[in-house]
């Protein structure tokens, strides 16, 4: 998968990949004002998500496993408040606990094996309150056999790094029993004007193409995950 995430690499923010434009506009509504906050960007990919808040004023800390991913990303952002990471997301985060006001993680999600882990971490290096918003392709996509895929521009080939068919059930409550309280959960279809713009969406105006979950480090201890 990481050697699928370098080669894609070098098209990710040329391929009309509707998603990301999709995401976008929903990721930083629900971030807010980001001015003087810590931010952690988990599977940054180019820095699509980082390059913005470092230019909204925040402090980020941006990790991904994969080396093709992250050149791109420091080259686009050269601002001192951001540091990159080499870290693999099925490890523990290497960040102190309580040390982030706030989370995102760009479409990243079907490509972990164990969401509770995930977000358990994600839970662990945010301070109180702290707020967390996720991004993922919407199950609902697996549906209709879709997946993370690029065209690679040296063989011309679809390749597709690798996908874990979650439920959206299960992506939720990952999130609850890892600590967060839900403060929205965003299914996200395009429109015809939006499929105008990218054809690759065309066919699927009006179907859920993105979830996107709002959530806060909630007061306590997480709930134990159930026995398979
Ligand atoms: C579809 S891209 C999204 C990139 C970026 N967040 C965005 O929204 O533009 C998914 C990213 O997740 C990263 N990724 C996938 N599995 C990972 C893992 N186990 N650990 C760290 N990063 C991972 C990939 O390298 C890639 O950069």
């Amino acid at each position: 998968m990481r050697d699928g995430y370098d080669r894609w690499a070098l098209v990710y923010d040329h391929d009309a990949n509707p998603l990301p434009a999709l995401e976008e506009p929903c990721v930083r509504a629900a971030l807010g004002d980001v001015r003087g906050l810590d931010v952690v960007d988990l599977g940054c990919g180019t820095g699509r998500h980082t390059a913005w808040l470092a230019e909204a004023g925040a402090r980020v800390t941006a990790l991904d496993f994969s080396a093709g991913m992250l050149e791109r990303a420091r080259r686009k952002v050269a601002a001192a408040t951001v540091r990159f990471l080499v870290h693999d997301l099925h490890e523990p985060l290497p960040l102190g606990d309580a040390s982030f006001d706030a989370a995102v993680s760009g479409l990243v999600l079907e490509h972990l094996r164990d969401l509770g882990a995930f977000f358990t971490e994600v839970r662990r290096v945010l301070r109180p309150s702290g707020q967390a918003v996720v991004s993922a392709m919407h199950p609902a996509m697996f549906l209709r056999d879709s997946r993370a895929r690029f065209t690679d521009p040296d063989t011309g080939a679809i390749e597709t790094p690798g996908s874990v068919r979650y439920r959206c059930g299960e992506v939720v409550m990952a999130a609850v029993r890892a600590g967060f309280a839900l403060e929205d959960v965003g299914e996200h279809a395009p429109d015809a004007a939006f499929a105008r713009r990218y054809p690759r969406a065309e066919r699927y105006v009006g179907w859920p193409m993105l979830l996107v979950l709002v959530l806060r480090a909630a007061a306590g201890r997480p709930a134990p995950t159930p026995a398979p």
